[in-house]
């Protein structure tokens, strides 16, 4: 419960909620208390994109930055200081239809209509993007935009033909003044609870807050864009007790880039975070779009996703490969660690009370050839079976340092130790690479489960380093498009 109300912007005002559990979704509030039944729920677990609505906050310029949120794993309290949009504010007032419905219905792109409200709603963030920067987006990019909204009766072609149509209608913004008028007036409101009440929920603003906050109540559930921790309460039914949300304080959500490192703040979202990275590395950028769907990377973030630590996260293996450091902060305490000497065990780090983590500290000058792949049953809005992020320093023909991280292999993300050896201080040949797959049995005793076999995931993995030398071999290589049935092709 939070011990004041909870202020938002919705429907063209400012609405308070008092007596909200600090975990009442977003959903559940939108359809059982406001009575907006226009979000809908399949599945509670940030999948089908049903419930996707649009959050607005100031983005330090004056202006507000809008990003689609899955609503069923947001809780309410998050939405302190911030705007709601959802499907009942895209028509005008007189009833007539925004260019995105429009479009939606000349295009047929809905039958059932129960994935419908999602759809507009991830269509009218991508409009309202596209049009504030004044370029139009390809086909490939609607279908990025879309990859976390699922439709099983209309398919999508209809609703990706709806995409382009909206733009061909005459320009329909909405006025973001007021909204940012409104939002200016909450930021002067004291945040959610604080040290000294009993308060459940707290929403720092500033690091020294936090770090303090964090002292004081080392047993606390720290939430961040809670795309991991919501779906222990949709899903497992769990209590989270007492919460410190992360996402209001400034300083950690930053990302800066200097001559030596690029440093991603804890709560940075993950679509900023990998964002920077694929700007440093373009090779990221299908690890990037491939990573869940917008709508969880505009929540989640990826100092939650390395804190939470599954072995099958995708950003562990990717930051370890690139040689990060992950910085943890206790009071006014920091300290660094290399990130593969973070995790202890599976879903075990190091941790200690009352301290978080505070940034990834990305070294810039590393991974002379770098390759990402990521095997997951889907190809968009899946979880890995295996992951692989291969770096290799090749210098005069031979490898002077290797780091090989994988995800799915273990019970932690993990670098495959013998495997490096073998290959360092050698020529990058066939040789080479059949000596590393064969080491990569001694590194791995995968397990099976529901994502895959171990003798599988093995397979996969020798496999994957096969694929990467056929990339980067010196003579002969192959372009990534050359050898994946998946490759990404824009459309026309
Ligand atoms: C539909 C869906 C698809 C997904 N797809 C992928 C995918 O493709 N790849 C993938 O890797 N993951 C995926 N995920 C998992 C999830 O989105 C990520 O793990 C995400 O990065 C979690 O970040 P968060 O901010 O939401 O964490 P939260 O849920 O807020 O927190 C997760 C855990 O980390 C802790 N924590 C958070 N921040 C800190 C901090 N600064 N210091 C210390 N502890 C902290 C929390 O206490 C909690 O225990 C998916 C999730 C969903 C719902
Ligand atoms: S209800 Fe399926 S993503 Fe929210
Ligand atoms: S129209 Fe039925 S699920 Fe999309």
């Amino acid at each position: 419960m939070t011990e004041r109300a909870i202020r938002f912007f919705h429907r063209g005002a400012v609405v308070e909620v008092t007596g909200a559990p600090a975990t009442r979704t977003v959903l559940q509030w939108l359809r059982e208390d406001a009575r907006c039944s226009g979000s809908k729920e399949g599945c509670a677990e940030g999948d089908c994109g049903a419930c996707t609505v649009v959050v607005g906050e100031l983005d330090g310029r004056g202006g507000v930055a809008l990003a689609p949120v899955n609503a069923c794993i947001r809780f309410l309290p998050t939405l302190d200081g911030k705007a709601l949009f959802t499907v009942e504010d895209v028509a005008a007032p007189d009833g007539s239809l925004h260019p995105v419905q429009q479009a939606l219905v000349d295009a047929h792109g809905s039958q059932c209509g129960f994935c419908t409200p999602g759809f507009v709603m991830s269509l009218w963030a991508c409009y309202e993007r596209h049009q504030a920067g004044g370029t139009r987006p390809t086909r490939q990019q609607l279908a990025d935009d879309l990859a976390g909204n699922l439709c099983r009766c209309t398919g999508y072609r209809p609703i990706l033909d709806a995409g382009q149509a909206m733009f061909e209608a005459s320009p329909r913004r909405v006025d973001l003044a007021p909204v940012a008028a409104a939002l200016r007036q909450l930021a002067g409101h004291a945040p959610l609870g604080g040290a000294g009440d009993a308060a459940t929920y707290h929403a720092p603003r500033t690091l020294d807050e936090l770090a303090a906050l964090r002292l004081a109540r080392p047993a606390a559930r720290l939430l961040a864009g809670g795309t991991d921790a919501a779906l222990w309460v949709t899903k497992q039914m769990r209590e989270l007790g007492e919460i410190i949300y992360l996402g209001d304080v400034a300083e950690l959500r930053r990302i800066a880039t200097d001559a030596g490192a690029i440093e991603i703040g804890a709560a940075a979202t993950l679509e900023d975070a990998w964002a920077a990275l694929a700007a440093e590395w373009p090779v990221l950028r299908e690890v990037w779009l491939r990573f869940a769907s917008p709508p969880v990377r505009h929540a989640g973030t990826m100092g939650g996703n390395v804190a939470n630590g599954s072995p099958i996260g995708d950003a562990a293996p990717v930051l370890i490969a690139l040689g990060a450091r992950i910085v943890l902060r206790r009071g006014a305490v920091e300290r660094s660690l290399a990130l593969e000497d973070f995790y202890t065990g599976y879903m075990q780090n190091r941790l200690e009370a009352g301290e978080f983590v505070y940034a990834l500290r990305v070294p810039r000058a590393g991974a002379a050839l770098l390759r990402v792949y990521k095997i997951s049953k889907r190809f968009d809005s899946d979880i890995s079976a295996v992951c692989a992020a291969l770096s290799l320093t090749v210098v005069e023909g031979r490898i002077t340092a290797a780091r090989l991280a994988w995800g799915g292999l273990a019970a932690t993300v993990k670098r495959a130790a013998a495997a490096e050896a073998v290959l360092v201080g050698r020529p990058w040949d066939e040789a080479a690479l059949l000596a590393a797959q064969a080491a990569l049995a001694q590194d791995f005793q995968p397990l099976s489960d529901m994502r895959a076999s171990a003798g599988y995931r093995l397979q996969v993995a020798q496999n994957l380093l096969r694929r990467c030398w056929l990339e980067t071999r010196a003579e002969g290589a192959l372009p990534a498009t050359a050898i994946s049935v998946w490759a990404r092709t824009e459309a026309p």
